[in-house]
Formats: structure tokens, sequence, C-alpha cells
């Protein structure tokens, strides 16, 4: 009975929540911490539904970032490539909807249609989003499934989330100020952080398995875009053959879906669309495009701020061989 199912479901989570660590929230009011990190309920509930209810495949990709670590450059990217022999670079579909209604992001879209969504309509290889630590996801999923991950300088990163946390940010909520952003982060807490914690995951599952994780940072695309997106289509099986780069195609799919080009499409301007996340969460596409630049933290912290998070970054990382 699914409503019993439902039910017991509900019942659950409230209890679990109850007995979690709570701690102050970017865009709710409260986080949770639940083995380890520091999530909403909203995406608790999602995480548990994942663990009970999803299917995965063997030939399903995920993208898995830290929020504001190129989620919507990397899910353009990523759908482009699997999708390029479907669609004409003219009239493609990234032009007309918003970079989120390119693939699902599982977290929260796994209870978007009462009580559970189904995947199953998807085209293989299915691509999924999720901002969930790697630890956090069942085995089925991280021992079958590819995934792709995307890191980013933490002081962008943290500077991308807290405009991005104040504008979607409960209205009910006092302003979270920019201080009081930069010591929780510090902290760890801030929704799927801690930050360091995060990456490290990601990066040392990549390093026993390099054929199930590609690891890519954010720098090293804008720098190099045409070079990581080739090494992202081989990584998804879809390498580009020696006529396809003759013609173009790499450099189509990195202007299609750069800043430049997608921030100035009407669908991704102010009143062209949004993307619902739940029943209370709907951001407006204009939302993910912001600056698309590599260190605007200079325009935001003081020496001392940015000497802090080097120092918590080079402690975390330290005999991990990843630096950021
Ligand atoms: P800034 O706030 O620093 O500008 P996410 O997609 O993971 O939510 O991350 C959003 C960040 O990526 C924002 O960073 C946003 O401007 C940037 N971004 C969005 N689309 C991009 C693209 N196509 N290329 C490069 N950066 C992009």
């Amino acid at each position: 009975n699914p409503n019993e199912t439902e039910k017991q479901e509900e019942s659950y989570n409230n209890h679990l929540l109850a007995t979690l660590p709570k701690d102050k929230g970017w865009r709710s009011e409260t986080v949770f911490q639940y083995k380890g990190f520091w999530l909403s309920s909203q995406v608790v509930k999602g995480l548990l539904l994942i663990h009970n209810h999803f299917n995965p495949q063997p030939t399903d990709i995920f993208l898995s970032a830290f929020m504001k670590c190129g989620t919507t450059w990397l899910k353009a990217l990523m759908f482009a490539t699997a999708n390029r022999h479907r669609y004409k670079f003219s009239n493609h579909p990234l032009l007309r909807t918003g970079p989120h209604s390119a693939f699902p992001f599982l977290d929260t879209h796994i209870f978007l249609d009462h009580p559970i969504t189904n995947f199953d309509h998807l085209p293989v290889p299915r691509l999924f989003a999720t901002h969930f630590a790697h630890d956090l996801l069942p085995t089925s999923i991280t021992s079958t499934c590819k995934f792709v991950y995307v890191c980013r300088d933490p002081k962008d990163a943290l500077i991308s989330k807290w405009h991005f946390m104040s504008k979607i940010r409960s209205k009910e909520l006092a302003p979270l100020s920019f201080n009081e952003a930069y010591e929780l982060f510090c902290n760890g807490v801030s929704e799927y952080g801690p930050f360091w914690d995060h990456v490290l995951g990601y990066w040392k599952a990549s390093q026993e398995s390099p054929d199930k994780i590609l690891f890519l940072k954010y720098e090293e695309m804008k720098r190099e875009p045409a070079v990581e997106l080739k090494k992202l289509a081989a990584f998804m099986g879809m390498a580009f053959t020696a006529e396809e780069e003759d013609q173009g195609v790499v450099e189509e799919i990195v202007k299609l879906c750069s800043f430049e080009n997608l921030s100035n499409l009407e669908v991704n301007k102010d009143g062209g669309g949004g993307q619902k996340f739940t029943e209370k969460v709907v951001v407006e596409n204009q939302e993910f495009f912001r600056k698309g630049m590599v260190g605007d933290w200079k325009n935001y912290l003081t020496e001392e701020m940015k000497e802090r998070i080097d120092f918590i970054t080079a402690d975390k990382l330290k005999n991990s061989g990843l630096t950021l």
C-alpha cells in the first residue's frame, strides 16, 4: 500500500530528524548533520528515498559537485555531448529551456512526482545530477555507476554560494550576513558540507577507481574547455571521432555551453523561467548565472579571511595528492 509506505517513511523521517545535530541553514532555518554532512530536512528525505527506491543501472552516469562548483555548466556539457547526434546546434533544446531541465537533479527530483518519480523513460545512458557526498550515496550506485565530479576553489564556491543562497533564502528569515556565512563555511556548516570532506570523498574514490570517477576542476575547464570536454566525452564512453573534431563539434559544444552564450539566452534571463526543486523551492534560471569567473573571492575576502580558508584547505588536503 503506497499510502502506508509513505506514512511510514514520513514518520521515520521526523523521528530521524529529531535525533540529528542541528545548526543554522543558509537557505532554510536549520540544517541537520547526517553521517558527517549538513543537509536540509528536504534532502535528508530525498537521500532516504534514493536508498529505498532508486534502481541504478550500470549505464547511468552521475554528475556530482558541491553546490556552486559548476553543476550548471557540466549539466549542459554532458547533455550536449550525450545527445550530439540527436540535435542541431542551431536549434538545440539548451537554447530554449533552462540548463537544469537537461536532466534530473536526483536529490529532490526523486520526490517531485509524489511519492516517487519513475526514471524509466529516460534515454540510455541516463544522466543524473546530485550534490550528495560520495559516502552518503548507496553503494549500489557508487559501485556500479560512473561519476563526473567537478570541484572549485573553495573561496569562489563560498562567494558564489552566499550570493545564491541569499537570493533563495526563505523570506521569513533574517538575511544571512556574509561574515556569518564565512564562519559557518569555515566550520563546515553549509548545505552538503563540509566542503573539504565532500571534495576529498570523491577525490579518494577517483584515485581508487579512475575508470569510475572523472575528477574535474572548474578552473582547468575555464582555462582549456576543449581539452576537458574531450576528456569528459571519452570518459562517458562517447569520445569524439577524428571526423567530429575536424568538423569542429568540440568547439560547437564549448560555445553552446559557455557562460556567455547560456547567460544571454532569453530563457536564462529575468522572467525567462525557473526550475522547480520542491513544492516550496523554485529558482529562476537567471540565478544560476552570476559572473562565471575564477577568483571573484578577491572582491570579498580580506587577506586574513583568505589565509584562514587556504590554511584549512592545505590542512584538510595534506597527503591526499590534491591541491585546490
Ligand atoms: P559564480 O557565482 O561564481 O558566478 P552551479 O552551477 O554549480 O550552481 O554553480 C554556479 C556557478 O557557476 C556560478 O558561479 C555561475 O555563474 C557559474 N556558471 C554557470 N554557468 C556557467 C557556465 N556555462 N560556464 C562557466 N560558469 C558557469
